[in-house]
């Protein structure tokens, strides 16, 4: 597609209807690398890029919250020198988008056992996080060492300890109260979750969160995935209609 086709996309979107929050599953850099006779880094590299895309797309459009599932609390499972790699890409990205994300108004987020990440890492994202603090174009949430049932246990932790403490009547724990206690407690629930790279599983991203999430799930790989795509999967978000398990219109 040209940009022509692109630009036409994105004006055919229904601003009024823009998810709030996009949640993405970005999978398939290893199997880029593989069907090129890669190394899988290189994969994560060309990801890289991706990222960039639909970093700045996002802003363009007017999402308010985009959530990039970066690393999992599973990935740490992966050999040495891919985690390696992949902490050395995150620190090369956050170094070079710092202008773009002040020039664009993009606040920075990091969600997940951000403690465990090597403290380079940390020394980074809490720069970049105090730098865009005051930020209001748009939140970039990267999930980093992040899993959904780690989140839950440790909300439950924390609730369990407010209990204890007499802080909070646990007769009145409420839906809400559970969500204040999540790592994205001031983050809107997702509108949109993407997956790409067609698998069909969530993979213990937003567990809580994701209940009445539209899914969207892509056969693309991560680095193959494009700004059109991106913008022709929000237009196919907007015709669904959203029901919350009521019976609609
Ligand atoms: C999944 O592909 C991807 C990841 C585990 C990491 C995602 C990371 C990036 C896109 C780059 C770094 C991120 C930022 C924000 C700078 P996979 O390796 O599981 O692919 P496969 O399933 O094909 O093996």
């Amino acid at each position: 597609m040209n940009s022509s086709t692109s630009s036409s996309i994105h004006t055919d979107l229904d601003v009024a209807k823009l998810p709030l929050h996009v949640a993405v599953i970005m999978d398939g850099n290893g199997r880029w690398a593989k069907q090129r006779l890669f190394n899988r880094i290189k994969g994560h590299e060309k990801g890289v890029q991706t990222v960039r895309e639909i970093v700045r797309t996002s802003r363009e459009i007017g999402i308010a919250h985009l959530t990039l599932y970066a690393f999992s609390t599973e990935n740490w499972q992966r050999p040495k020198y891919e985690i390696d790699a992949l902490m050395a890409l995150l620190v090369k990205f956050l170094k070079s988008e710092k202008k773009e994300m002040m020039d664009k108004n993009i606040r920075l987020n990091a969600i997940g056992q951000i403690e465990r990440l090597p403290k380079n890492v940390q020394q980074e994202l809490d720069k970049i996080m105090v730098l865009t603090k005051k930020n209001s174009g748009m939140q970039l949430n990267l999930a980093l060492s992040y899993g959904g049932r780690w989140e839950i246990v440790q909300m439950v932790r924390r609730i369990a300890l407010k209990v204890k403490d007499g802080q909070i009547d646990a007769d009145l724990i409420t839906p809400e109260i559970v969500s204040k206690h999540l790592c994205t407690n001031s983050i809107p629930d997702p509108d949109l979750l993407i997956r790409t790279s067609g698998e069909m599983r969530i993979s213990n991203f937003l567990l809580w969160q994701i209940a009445y999430t539209e899914i969207y799930v892509t056969d693309t790989l991560w680095p193959d995935f494009t700004k059109d795509e991106f913008l022709s999967i929000i237009k196919t978000y907007q015709q669904r209609e959203r029901r919350f398990g009521g019976v609609g219109e």
